[in-house]
């Protein structure tokens, strides 16, 4: 079995955090989701790995490497256009060959990992093995629709009128039989040859669909309290650990991981709270759910149950709640005079202010 590993698109709704990173490495408590998928992917004993790139294959290749690190042997395929789920697959062919493949949005992050069902899979092998979610915006996924005894019946791409809430996870499980169903598509509306019109083709030829229901499911919906939830999630998990240098009028409470090189002086953390590597916190308080990347700097200020990428510096601010700060930003107070707000946004940012 060998696995099959998205990760091109250029992540629209993840702006403007993807403006100027891939939204497969957007982290989720210091680490980019992409490579939450890659280790479920090698707990489940599968260690071929293909990862389909596009625009941002360098930065993918760069992170992940030939991902041994993973205890993976990764090979990169590369597709010149975002033309769909199912286009991945078919210029996948040779790489994949005969072998079953589970086929995994590089975006997408799922709790408790896929073992369970690539065991399933592997004892039961219909054609194709699908995850669905309940959600509450059907239009934005591909959708399947059951019989009374839980049969997958129908399954369609971002439908206007949802028969159903339940929508297809970013996790499949596949039989060589899909091969035949990718060259049959036809682009949908959005041009893209769609893997949910490739299921629905092994259902009208007559091959078995199973599907699963589950729920800890995340993906990015351009909304950043799903964001800050998953964040949450995962944080709640972290074993404690200080590696860096905290002084004695600091103060570390509950889950707490401060990475090495870190320091913090003069604080209070209240976990779970990630510091990533090389970042300094000084006179500061940092709240529950926080993640704070590496080579950041918080100084004389609030925040809590918010994630904070790479480089960033927060001075002299209180209190910033809620927030999703981006790479190298800088937050800092105005001068008193005048009273106003100055602001240098990219764009698609989003600022709210408290008056
Ligand atoms: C894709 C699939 C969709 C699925 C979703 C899960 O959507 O087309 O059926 O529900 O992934 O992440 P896309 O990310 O291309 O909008």
């Amino acid at each position: 079995m060998k696995a099959l590993v998205l990760a091109g698109g250029s992540g629209t709704r993840l702006r403007p955090i993807t403006h100027t990173s891939a939204k497969q490495l957007v982290p989720v408590a210091n680490k980019p989701v992409l490579f939450y998928g890659l280790e479920a992917i090698a707990e489940a004993g599968v260690r071929e790995v293909g990862i389909v790139v596009g625009e941002t294959a360098a930065e993918i290749k760069e992170v992940v490497g030939d991902g041994s690190a993973f205890g993976l042997e990764v090979t990169y395929i590369h597709q010149e256009a975002p033309k769909g789920l199912a286009h991945a697959v078919l210029i996948s062919r040779e790489y994949l060959g005969d072998d079953d493949f589970v086929m995994y949005l590089g975006d997408n992050f799922i709790i408790g990992g896929i073992t369970e069902l690539v065991t399933r899979f592997r004892s039961d092998r219909p054609a194709a093995q699908i995850m669905l979610t309940k959600v509450s915006d059907p239009s934005a996924f591909g959708i399947a629709e059951l019989d009374v005894e839980g049969r997958v019946v129908g399954l369609e791409e971002k439908p206007e009128n949802p028969k159903s809430d339940l929508a297809l996870v970013g996790v499949y499980l596949f039989s060589p039989a899909v091969h035949e169903a990718v060259t049959r598509l036809k682009p949908s509306w959005r041009n893209e040859l769609e893997i949910t019109d490739a299921i629905q083709w092994l259902l009208d030829h007559g091959h078995r669909v199973e599907s699963s229901l589950i729920d800890g499911y995340w993906k990015d919906t351009g909304n950043v309290t799903d964001m800050l939830e998953v964040n949450r999630l995962v944080l709640e998990s972290v074993e404690p650990s200080v590696l860096g240098t905290v002084d004695e009028t600091s103060e570390l409470i509950g889950r707490v991981v401060i990475e090495p090189g870190v320091e913090v002086t003069g604080s209070r953390i209240i976990g779970p709270v990630i510091v990533g590597a090389g970042s300094q916190v000084r006179d500061s308080y940092i709240g529950p759910y926080t993640a704070v990347a590496g080579d950041c700097q918080v100084i004389d200020s609030e925040i809590e149950y918010s994630i904070v990428l790479r480089g960033a510096s927060i001075r002299g601010v209180r209190r910033i709640e809620a927030s999703l700060i981006g790479r190298e930003v800088e937050v800092t107070p105005a001068p008193h005079v005048p009273k106003a707000h100055r602001l240098i946004l990219g764009d698609h940012s989003k600022v709210q202010i408290s008056q």
